[in-house]
C-alpha cells in the first residue's frame, strides 16, 4: 500500500466556525505496483440516445453550435475531444426508411415510456449528424433486436449511408444491440423469447457483423474490417450472463475492441433513492463499481478478453432517464466526479456517459421543448473536473486514496509515471436551500486534508481549481476553475466568473505537508507540475 494514513482524526476549528476532521495521507511520487492499467484517452466521453443524436449535433442546414461548444471546451482540458457513441434503447428500435425525408419519424407509445418515441424510422439525413463534430470519433449503434428479413434488410440498405458518413476519419468502433441482456424481459415488451441463450445471442452475433461486414465490403470496404464495442450489457449478471457470453466464444471472430458494458446507480422511481445516501456516498459508488471489478477478475482468470479494454459504454446517475432535483443537481456533478474517477482507479478505461434530450441526468439540454430550456447542466462540470484529472496523453494512472467516511473521496493522478495532481470530493451534503431558511446556522463547513507529498515538493507554491455552486442542491450558478459555460453567457464559451475565486495557489510547508480545505458539497483538484 503506497498510500496510507499517517494521523488519526485531529479535532479543531477552521476560521468558518466549523468542527473539522483533519487526516493526513502520504503521498508516494511513483503509482503502486498494483495500480490499475492507465486510462484510455479520451477517459471523459459521451453516449446519445440514438433517437436524439439529430437534436444534438444537428444537422447541415442547422449544426448545433452549442454542443459543438461543450465539447470543445472538454476537448480543451483534456487535449483530446470525447469520444461520442450513439445508441441506447431506441438504437434497438430504429429501422431505416430511405424515403424519409427527416432525420427522425419517431411515434410516442406512452404506455411503452414518456421519455422517447417506441416506433422510429430514421432518414438519409439522419447520417448528417455525423459531419457535424470535427476532430470526434464516433461508435453508431446498429440494431439487433428487431431482426425478420425484412427488418434485417432495412438495416443493410442502411449501411452504405452509415459507412459513407463515418469514412472521414471518424469512425471508433461499431456497435450491434443495446443492452441484449434485457431482451427477455424488457419492460417495453420482450424481444426474444424466455428461452434465449448466450448461445443464441453469440450465434446472432456472428450471423450479422458478417452480414454487415458483407454489405461494408461493399460500399466501404475500408470500413469492414472495422472493429464493435459489445456485448453492451446492461448488467453482468443479468438473463444472459456476461461471463458465460465471452465463455460461449463472443469474440472468435475477433471483431471486438472493447469490452463495453453499463452501468447506473439505482433506479430514478426506486424508493429509498436520497442523494446523499445512493449518490453522494463512496461506499456506494465502490458497491455499484464492484460488479465491474469482480468481473474484470474473471475473465482474467479465465484468459477471456485479456487485451480487450474494459470501459463503460454507458453510465449516469439513475436508469429510467434521472429523477429531477438529484440527478440534475450539483450533487450528482460531485458524484460523477467520484464515479469517474473510482472506476478509472480499478481498470475501467473509459467512461461514456450517457444523454438525451429532456433527459434528468443530462449534462446539457441541446434544444429548448416544452419540458426543458436549452442549456448547460450541473453534471457538465463533473465532466470538466474529470477531463482536467485524467488529461495527459496514453500513461495516466488514477490512484484512489482511501479516506474515512462515506461522504468524501481522493483521488492521485500519475502521468508518465510521476505524481502530478490530487482531487479531492467532499460529498457531504450541504443542501443551501435548507440551510437559508434555517437562520440559526448559514456558514457552509469545510474539511480540512493534509497529504504528505514527495520532497520534490518541499515549500512548492501549488495551484488549486475548484468545482464549486452555492450547495449540493444546486441547478445553476456551478462553476470549474472559475469557469462559466453557461448557455446564457456566451453560447457555451468559458466565462470566468468574477463572483467566484480563481486562481488560488497553496504552499506545501518545508515537510512537505500539503493543507487544503474543501467546502462541504465541493472539489478540489491540485495541481502538483
Ligand atoms: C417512409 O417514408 C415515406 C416518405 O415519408 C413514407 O411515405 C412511408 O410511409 C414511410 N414508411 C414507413 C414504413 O414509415
Ligand atoms: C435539420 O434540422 C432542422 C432543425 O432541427 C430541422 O428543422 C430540419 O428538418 C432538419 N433537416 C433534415 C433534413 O432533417
Ligand atoms: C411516421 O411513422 C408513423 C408510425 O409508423 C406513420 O404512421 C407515419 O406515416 C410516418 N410518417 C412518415 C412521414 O413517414
Ligand atoms: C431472430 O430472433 C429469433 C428469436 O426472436 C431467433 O430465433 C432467430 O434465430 C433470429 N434470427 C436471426 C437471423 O438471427
Ligand atoms: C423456445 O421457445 C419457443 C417458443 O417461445 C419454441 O418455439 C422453441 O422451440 C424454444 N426453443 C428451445 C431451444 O427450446
Ligand atoms: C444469417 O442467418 C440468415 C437466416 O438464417 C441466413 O439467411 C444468412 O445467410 C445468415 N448470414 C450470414 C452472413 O451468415
Ligand atoms: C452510503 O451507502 C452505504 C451502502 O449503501 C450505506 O450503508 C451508508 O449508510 C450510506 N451513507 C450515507 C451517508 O448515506
Ligand atoms: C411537447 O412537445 C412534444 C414534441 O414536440 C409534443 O408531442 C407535445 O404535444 C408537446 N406537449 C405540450 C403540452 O405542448
Ligand atoms: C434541499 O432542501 C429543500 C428545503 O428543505 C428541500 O425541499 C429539497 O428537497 C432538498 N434537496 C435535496 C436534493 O435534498
Ligand atoms: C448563490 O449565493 C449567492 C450569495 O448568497 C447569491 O447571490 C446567488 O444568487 C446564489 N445563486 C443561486 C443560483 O442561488
Ligand atoms: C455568481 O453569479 C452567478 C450569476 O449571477 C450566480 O448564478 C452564482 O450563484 C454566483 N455565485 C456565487 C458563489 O455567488
Amino acid at each position: 500500500m503506497i498510500l496510507f494514513k499517517i494521523l488519526s482524526l485531529l479535532c479543531g476549528l477552521t476560521a468558518s466556525v466549523s468542527l473539522v476532521d483533519a487526516a493526513s495521507y502520504v503521498v508516494e511520487e511513483t503509482p503502486p505496483q498494483d495500480a490499475a492499467p492507465p486510462v484510455l484517452s479520451p477517459f471523459v466521453s459521451f453516449s446519445i440516445e440514438f433517437v436524439y443524436f439529430p437534436d444534438y449535433a444537428g444537422n447541415k442546414t442547422e449544426p448545433n453550435s452549442f454542443s459543438n461548444q461543450l465539447l470543445e471546451n472538454l476537448g480543451e482540458i483534456q487535449g483530446v475531444r470525447p469520444h461520442i457513441r450513439i445508441g441506447g434503447n431506441t438504437q434497438d428500435y430504429a429501422l431505416f426508411n430511405s424515403s424519409l425525408k427527416t432525420s427522425i419519424n419517431g411515434t410516442y407509445i406512452p404506455s411503452k415510456s414518456t421519455d422517447y418515441p417506441y416506433i422510429i424510422y430514421i432518414g438519409p439525413s439522419y447520417f448528417e449528424s455525423y459531419l457535424m463534430w470535427p476532430n470526434t470519433k464516433f461508435s453508431h449503434g446498429f440494431n439487433l433486436a428487431k431482426n425478420s428479413s425484412h427488418n434485417t434488410q432495412l438495416l443493410l440498405d442502411s449501411v452504405p449511408f452509415a459507412c459513407q458518413a463515418l469514412s472521414h476519419d471518424n469512425l471508433l468502433v461499431w456497435e450491434l444491440g443495446n443492452e441484449p441482456d434485457d431482451y427477455k424481459n424488457a419492460i417495453q415488451g420482450a424481444l426474444r423469447p424466455f428461452n434465449w441463450t448466450e448461445k443464441d445471442y453469440v450465434h446472432e452475433w456472428f450471423n450479422r457483423t458478417a452480414a454487415l461486414k458483407k454489405q461494408m465490403n461493399i460500399h466501404c470496404p475500408h470500413l469492414a474490417d472495422a472493429k464493435y464495442m459489445a456485448p453492451s450489457f446492461g448488467g453482468i449478471d443479468g438473463s444472459l450472463k456476461a461471463l458465460t457470453t465471452w465463455q460461449d466464444g463472443l469474440n472468435d471472430a475477433g471483431n471486438i475492441a472493447f469490452d463495453a458494458e453499463h452501468n447506473y446507480m439505482g433506479g430514478a422511481d426506486e424508493p429509498g433513492v436520497t442523494l446523499q445516501k445512493t449518490l453522494m456516498n463512496h461506499t456506494a459508488v465502490i458497491q455499484n463499481a464492484a460488479q465491474h471489478v469482480d468481473f474484470m477478475k474473471s475473465l482474467k482468470s479465465n484468459n477471456l478478453a485479456s487485451d480487450i479494454p474494459y470501459i463503460l459504454g454507458e453510465t449516469n446517475s439513475l436508469y429510467s432517464e434521472g429523477r429531477a432535483g438529484l440527478s440534475n443537481s450539483f450533487g450528482a456533478a460531485l458524484w460523477g466526479v467520484d464515479w469517474n474517477l473510482y472506476c478509472a482507479s480499478q481498470g475501467i478505461r473509459r467512461i461514456y456517459m450517457h444523454q438525451g434530450t429532456d433527459y434528468r441526468y443530462a449534462a446539457w439540454q441541446p434544444i429548448s421543448t416544452n419540458k426543458t430550456t436549452i442549456g448547460t447542466k450541473a453534471p457538465y462540470y463533473g465532466n470538466a473536473m474529470v477531463a482536467a484529472m485524467t488529461k495527459g496523453g496514453d500513461d495516466v494512472t488514477i490512484v484512489n486514496i482511501p479516506l474515512e467516511q462515506d461522504t468524501e473521496s481522493a483521488y492521485a493522478a500519475y502521468v508518465d509515471g510521476k505524481v502530478t495532481r490530487i482531487a479531492v470530493i467532499s460529498m457531504v451534503e450541504f443542501n443551501y436551500t435548507s440551510i437559508e431558511s434555517d437562520t440559526s446556522s448559514n456558514s457552509r463547513p469545510k474539511a480540512q486534508y493534509s497529504f504528505k507529498l514527495p520532497d520534490s515538493f518541499k515549500s512548492h507554491q501549488i495551484s488549486v481549481q475548484r468545482m464549486m455552486a452555492n450547495g449540493s442542491d444546486a441547478v445553476t450558478g456551478v462553476t470549474w476553475d472559475g469557469f462559466s459555460y453557461n448557455y446564457e453567457l456566451e453560447n457555451g464559451s468559458p466565462v470566468r466568473m468574477k463572483n467566484v475565486t480563481n486562481h488560488e495557489t497553496v504552499q506545501v510547508d518545508r515537510d512537505g505537508m500539503l493543507v487544503i480545505d474543501v467546502p462541504y458539497s465541493s472539489a478540489a483538484l491540485v495541481n502538483l507540475q
